[in-house]
Order: C-alpha cells, then structure tokens, then sequence
C-alpha cells in the first residue's frame, strides 16, 4: 500500500462521513463524536506503531486499519440513534459490509484487504481471537490499544464535564444510582476484564473502563495510561469506599508491573 492509495482511502473516508452530517444538534454532535474518535485512534496507532518502532509500510497499514475500524459507526446511528451494538447491531459487522459493498479495499491485494477486515472484525470483542494469523492477531491488538487509548480520553473528558452535556450515547442509558456490583468487583479483583452482562449502574459502567488495563498489549500503551492519569481520573469520579480503594489498589499494581516488566519506550 503506498501513500497515494492511503490518500484515496482518506478521502473516501471523508467523503463517507459527510454524508451522515445533519443540521439537528444531537446528531451532529454524535456524528462528530465518532468522526474526531477515528482521526484521534488514526494518531494513536501512529504513535504506538512508531514506538514499537514498525516500518513505514505496517505504519500506513496501521493507518488504514484504524481508519476504518469505526467506520459503520455512522451508518449504525443513522439507523438506530444509538452506539449500543446490542440494542441495534455488531457496527464492526456493519462496518465491513459497507467497505465491501462500496469496493473501498478493491485497489489492494487480496492479502491484505482480508487483513484489514479481519482486523476490524475483531476490534470489538471481548477478547482477542484465538484462531489467527501471527500479523493478524498484532495488528489487532495494535488496533484495540489505540482504540481503548482514545475512549479513555473520550470518557474521562465527559465525566470531568458532565454537567455541561449530558450524553446517554456515552453513557449506554445506565442508571446513575450509588454502589457498584459485586460481580464487577470481582471481576476486576480476579485481573479479569469486566462482563457487560455485569453492568448494572452508572459506576460499574466506569470500572469496566478501568479493567480495560487488563485488556492493554504493549508497553507504550501502559506508559501512556500512566501518563495521562486515565485511572487517576475514573477514580475521581468514583464513589469513595474500601471496596474501590481495593480495587484500584490492585489495579494499579498491575499497571506498575507492566510498565517495570514492559521492554518498549
Ligand atoms: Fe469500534
């Protein structure tokens, strides 16, 4: 893939979101959510990419796959009014149907247009797949750190503004009631990633977004977690109590073991 074919494939990009533009305020602001989402996880990726020090051709490739990871997003809100996949439908699914139905990838060889599919396939799981190629499965997790960098971003932005603009796209139309649930606590307690079927309120909602550390591939991205303070900041906004201050104990330790025992920056 050289740059004259990225260039395209931006512009289609580009082309592709302006269709979804709207003159009512919500939606736009949803559109521009997802719009700004992408051009951030585009930088994300970069960055990593370079840390870990990849070639300038897996760098454009990178590229692209973050491009186009949220790309049915859009469609998927101009249908349904909303980015909750289980009250409306899986967007990566949605979003590779239309890469395909438009020919977006024909220009690249077959290889790597499965690749950058795949890639995108996977980027909402819950795990990481476990029947894929080596590149595959790098590029995936290469995708997801970046991704889950910028919804850190996106969310702790929110919650540090909440009162201005209340969003339940963000949100998922979770009660804000006090306490957590205990199937939460232990999630994160085990070093596991928390179960959505385990959310029940509004902070549970937030420690899934901490347990998103145990979810985190390479040393750059723990570094970068570090730096930004993004636990530091669910914290915030968490309700005092021992059973987060265990959590977040073990959390953070964890984190400090990924960054001493990590080999990147
Ligand atoms: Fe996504």
């Amino acid at each position: 893939m050289n740059q004259e074919i990225v260039e395209g494939l931006k512009n289609w990009f580009v082309r592709h979101v302006r269709r979804f533009r709207s003159g009512n305020p919500n939606w736009q602001r949803n559109i521009a959510l997802k719009e700004d989402h992408t051009k951030r996880v585009c930088k994300e990726i970069l960055d990593i990419g370079k840390k870990l020090g990849l070639s300038s051709k897996d760098l454009r490739l990178a590229e692209i796959i973050a491009l186009f990871h949220d790309i049915g997003r859009f469609e998927q809100y101009a249908r349904y009014r909303t980015f909750v996949d289980h009250h409306s439908v899986d967007h990566a699914e949605l979003g590779i149907k239309i890469l395909q139905k438009n020919g977006v990838l024909n220009r690249l060889d077959q290889s790597i247009r499965n690749l950058i599919l795949r890639t995108i396939l996977h980027h909402n799981r819950p795990t990481l797949p476990e029947q894929e190629t080596e590149t595959c499965l790098f590029f995936t997790k290469l995708l997801r750190d970046a991704d889950k960098l910028d919804i850190w971003r996106v969310v702790t932005d929110y919650y540090r503004h909440k009162d201005e603009k209340r969003n339940s796209a963000i949100e998922l139309g979770l009660p804000d009631t006090p306490g957590i649930s205990h199937d939460v606590y232990d999630d994160l307690i085990q070093g596991r990633i928390v179960d959505m079927t385990h959310l029940k309120n509004l902070n549970d909602f937030k420690l899934l977004q901490v347990g998103w550390i145990y979810d985190i591939n390479f040393a750059p991205t723990f570094q970068s977690v570090r730096n930004r303070d993004y636990l530091g900041m669910i914290r915030d906004v968490l309700p005092k109590s021992e059973k987060i201050e265990r959590i977040f104990s073990v959390v953070e330790s964890y984190l400090d073991d990924q960054i001493r025992g990590g080999k990147g920056e």
